[in-house]
């Protein structure tokens, strides 16, 4: 059964480690990361970006998917099925279809729009037993479409947003979607810091997690990240190793055009990417 992201990432901040956002974009995708959890023992939340949501057909068939596999798989780790950088009118049909958990991304609205509307969506979500995140300044780079600027978040609007009641929040620290470039300046620590300080007991949420340096995931742990995103990762790895299959002609030899041998190597790989990132957040044994 899906559950709220609201008790494991609890545990998590108490116990210092991360449990990771993975997203998803199909079967084998949804099925790597499920099996992999349950083989490490490790709570996971499973993001889906509206864009992903409408390639898989629309949210009702994410949710029947979802469900579908972790009672054949037999999946018993807590597993929180989210919407990931949602706009109102997507959190309200990902409520509806059966989504654990929300992500409200207000970010690029005016503060007091932003609250607006995430005061709108915690009532909802308390009433159902579903666990929200909301976002403050923004990421850089663009996934699915959703472009941000970078800005650091300012750790008093912070407060006031977690203040809402949210479950967690995440709030921009330098941090950018997909690939991050030679010249970055890494992590603002000085605005996480300020960040935790204000909001206290709150899970913080770090995304664009592929390609950030190991100390800098774990002095953010340390600092009160308690979920880390990680998208484009997965699908480098997906990437790379069925360019390999394809590259040395497997997909020409006996029946290695079948797609489940043709989408095999890209599913290990995608398997072996989160176990690495469970045992770096720390989430390993942790269900
Ligand atoms: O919301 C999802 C993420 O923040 C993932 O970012 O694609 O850079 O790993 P990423
Ligand atoms: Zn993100």
């Amino acid at each position: 059964m899906l559950v709220s992201a609201k008790d494991m990432l609890t545990k998590a901040k108490a116990g210092k480690y991360a449990v990771g956002q993975f997203n998803i974009n199909n079967l084998e995708w949804t099925k790597a990361i499920l099996l992999t959890a349950q083989e490490n023992n490790s709570p996971v939340i499973l993001g889906v970006s509206e864009g992903a949501g409408k390639y898989m057909g629309g949210y009702h068939a994410v949710v029947g998917m979802v469900n579908g596999l972790m009672q054949d798989l037999n999946i018993t780790v807590p597993v929180a099925l989210h919407l990931d950088h949602g706009s109102f009118e997507g959190a309200e049909k990902c409520i509806e279809a059966g989504f654990s958990s929300i992500m409200f991304d207000g970010s690029h609205y005016p503060i007091d729009e932003n609250i607006d509307k995430t005061t709108k969506l915690v009532k909802i979500c308390n009433e159902k037993g579903l666990s929200l995140e909301a976002e403050v300044g923004s990421i850089g780079g663009e996934e699915d479409g959703v472009v941000g600027a970078g800005e650091c978040a300012d750790p008093n609007e912070c407060k006031q947003i977690a203040d809402l009641g949210v479950t967690m929040l995440a709030a921009g620290i330098g941090n950018i979607h997909g690939k991050y470039p030679e010249n970055w300046a890494g992590l603002s620590f000085e605005t996480l810091e300020a960040v935790s300080e204000k909001t206290g007991d709150m899970p913080l949420v770090l995304h664009g997690g592929t390609g950030i340096p190991e100390d800098m995931i774990k002095k953010a742990i340390s600092l009160g990240v308690a979920k880390i995103n990680v998208n484009t990762e997965c699908q480098l790895s997906f990437a790379e190793a069925t360019r390999k299959y394809i590259e040395a002609g497997k997909d020409l030899e006996g029946k290695g055009f079948d797609p489940r041998k043709l989408l095999g190597p890209g599913f290990e790989a995608i398997k072996a990417t989160v176990k690495e990132k469970m045992e770096l957040f720390g989430s390993v044994n942790q269900a």
